[in-house]
């Protein structure tokens, strides 16, 4: 998979919460390694964080000579790009819908005329 290395990473939350600060570890190939520490010390934080899931606010992440904040970074604009697909998806299905239900709505209007 190659090595991973956490270099001086630390995590705030929006909200202001501190749950890291100036983390240094480095993982080589092959090598085993179990984060142990108190409820709260920021374990979950620090594997989002290597997981691409939760943003770095500082400091740096790279696997095998990867830098993973800015892989993080594409994966947000990636989930925008289909989302605001989705959104113009659902607009043009709507929009045929609606035609559909006025068309619909037209014929019946004729019968009901005759
Ligand atoms: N989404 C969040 N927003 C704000 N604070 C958070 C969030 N997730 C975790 N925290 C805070 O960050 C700190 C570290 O949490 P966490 O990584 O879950 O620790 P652990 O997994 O070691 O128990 C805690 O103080 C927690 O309250
Ligand atoms: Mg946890």
């Amino acid at each position: 998979m190659g090595a991973i290395k956490i270099s001086s990473v630390g995590k705030v939350y929006p909200n202001g919460t501190r749950a890291l600060e100036d983390v240094n570890i480095e993982i080589n190939d092959g090598e085993f390694v179990v984060l142990v520490g108190p409820s709260g010390c920021g374990k979950t934080t620090l594997l989002r964080m290597v997981a691409g899931l939760e943003d770095i606010t500082e400091g740096e992440i790279s696997i095998a000579n990867t830098i993973v904040n800015e892989v993080a970074l594409k994966i947000e604009t990636l989930q925008w790009f289909f989302k605001i697909m989705l959104y113009i998806l659902i607009c043009l299905f709507m929009t045929i819908w609606l035609f559909h239900l006025n068309y619909v709505k037209y014929q019946k209007m004729k019968l009901i005329k005759k």
